[in-house]
């Protein structure tokens, strides 16, 4: 059972006055996708294509919700209306994957009804066209399936299983396009023109709504930070100070905003080196809202620290200070292992040199262990108006390697590289400054001294990957410089009898 193409647009647009949002012209237009691509394969009903299409999202009528609840909601909207077959589509059309899509045992209602449905259920014609369909059509048109993909993951980032559903999406199209005699994007209007838009990512509007999960006093939303990001960032002003509101998206996994939680709490609201927390109205530090997770943190009143000397002491005295803390658990995600590394760049001239850095890095994971952030430098530290560091993006924080967050930003960040020229110099000012900081009056052993500049070597070879295979060569040629500094750093912070 269906209902007509009329119902269905009525159904459609009063659930975009309910929800209002991008998310009912991408409705529109994957009818049409249907539509079309129906017309042209034999045997499928182009009528029953563009009203499945027209509804697949209509679950999202009840509101910004994560992708289980929209699929469910639809599901049993769908079937209150007596509309089955709409129903079935409104479960099938995320999981491309179908039962492979659930290898878990799932926690919520919703996922357990989706997981149960699935299992049942062989995916047929429409089931896969609406699943296509969902990838091609945008709010704003078509575009082809290469920029929906990569449109998405740069919202939301890479999540296991994504390239698999790329495969089957390809492995869909190419099924109607040898029945259909032609390419699927000769049915859709004016796809060449707006696979080349980007417009910007739409945001939810009513993010006060996330507001009333705290008791604030006659908060406003102020200057949104940050824009481009997947987070949504905003200033918070009320009448008894300023907050930051920030909200994940919900797809990040929940054990992730508890890890990143806890570090505040421990930091922030335990130690004042970061921005500290406030509890919503629940008692927990994180509410799940309007597709985000959100949380509420202290508006850190001053600056973000620059590369100058003066910021790196008071970024080496707050480092020692952080790695003195007592008292957390939870284990850092940061990988303190080298052996994955011997595996990388073996058709590499350099993979005989490269391994034997390798085999003079220590086991750091048996050194000195304390609570660290992972990514320490200016860029990701603010100076409050009294004088204070803050840590900011606790993402990685937790119990790790002393020499591993040391070592930093001996490599990544005091080597200056020109990307024109190639020319690279070394801030020997910045890294006095920091070391200076960090140890103090104590002085700092050859011993540990050695140690900072192998875990210097172990975190810039960690992001020897991150930039690409254009990259790998520049950032080979950094290493072997840093590393080349070592002697001539300690003779000079010993010239300066300072340390
Ligand atoms: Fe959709």
């Amino acid at each position: 059972m269906l209902p007509t193409v009329e119902e269905a647009l009525k159904e459609l647009e009063t659930a975009g006055q309910m929800n209002p949002g991008p998310w009912v012209k991408h409705s529109m237009n994957t009818g049409l996708a249907a539509r079309n691509i129906a017309e042209n394969v034999p045997g499928m009903d182009a009528q029953k294509a563009y009203i499945v299409g027209l509804l697949h999202d209509i679950g999202r009528r009840f509101g910004v919700t994560d992708i289980p609840t929209h699929v469910y909601d639809g599901y049993r909207y769908c079937m209150e209306k007596g509309w089955d077959e709409a129903a079935r589509i409104c479960m099938t059309h995320s999981y491309l994957l179908m039962s492979d899509e659930f290898n878990y045992e799932p926690k919520t209602e919703a996922e357990q009804a989706i997981k149960a449905y699935i299992a049942g259920c062989t995916a047929d014609d429409y089931d896969r066209l609406i699943q296509l369909c969902d990838s091609l059509a945008v709010d704003y048109g078509f575009v082809i399936l290469e920029k929906r993909f990569v449109d998405v993951t740069r919202r939301y980032g890479i999540m296991e299983g994504y390239i698999k559903g790329w495969e089957v999406a390809f492995a869909i199209k190419e099924n109607f396009e040898s029945r259909m005699g032609c390419s699927i994007y000769d049915v859709l209007p004016d796809i060449g023109r707006t696979t080349l838009l980007t417009p910007k990512p739409w945001k939810p509007t009513g993010i006060e709504g996330a507001l009333k999960h705290w008791d604030l006093n006659a908060p406003r939303i102020g200057e949104q930070f940050n824009k481009d990001s997947g987070r949504l960032i905003y200033k918070i002003t009320t009448a008894s100070g300023d907050y930051l509101l920030k909200g994940l998206p919900d797809s990040t996994p929940e054990d992730t905003v508890a890890g990143n939680v806890k570090a505040h709490l421990f930091l922030g609201n335990g130690h004042g080196m970061a921005p500290k927390l406030y509890p919503a109205k629940t008692g927990e530090y994180y509410v799940k809202d309007l597709g985000h997770w959100f949380y509420l943190m202290e508006f850190i009143d001053g600056r973000q620290m620059e590369e100058t000397t003066e910021d790196e002491y008071k970024l080496g005295q707050a480092t020692r200070k952080m790695h003195a803390l007592q008292g957390y658990s939870d284990l850092s995600p940061m990988t303190q292992s080298k052996d994955r590394y011997y595996t990388w760049f073996r058709d590499k001239e350099f993979v005989k040199e490269f391994d034997a850095i390798l085999d003079a890095l220590p086991d750091f994971s048996k050194l000195d262990q304390c609570f660290v952030h992972t990514d320490i430098g200016p860029h990701n530290a603010m100076l409050r108006t009294d004088g204070d560091v803050v840590f900011i993006d606790l993402d990685d924080s937790g119990i790790g390697s002393r020499y591993l967050d040391l070592g930093w930003p001996f490599i990544m960040q005091f080597v200056d590289f020109n990307d024109e020229t190639e020319e690279m110099t070394y801030r020997f000012d910045l890294a006095k400054s920091f070391l200076r900081g960090y140890y103090g009056g104590d002085g700092i052993s050859r011993e540990e001294y050695d140690l900072v500049f192998q875990g210097a070597a172990q975190m810039h070879i960690s992001y020897m990957q991150a930039y690409g295979p254009y990259a790998v060569d520049s950032l080979w040629k950094i290493l072997r410089f840093g590393m080349d500094q070592r002697q001539m750093l300690w003779n000079m912070i010993h010239e300066d009898e300072a340390l």
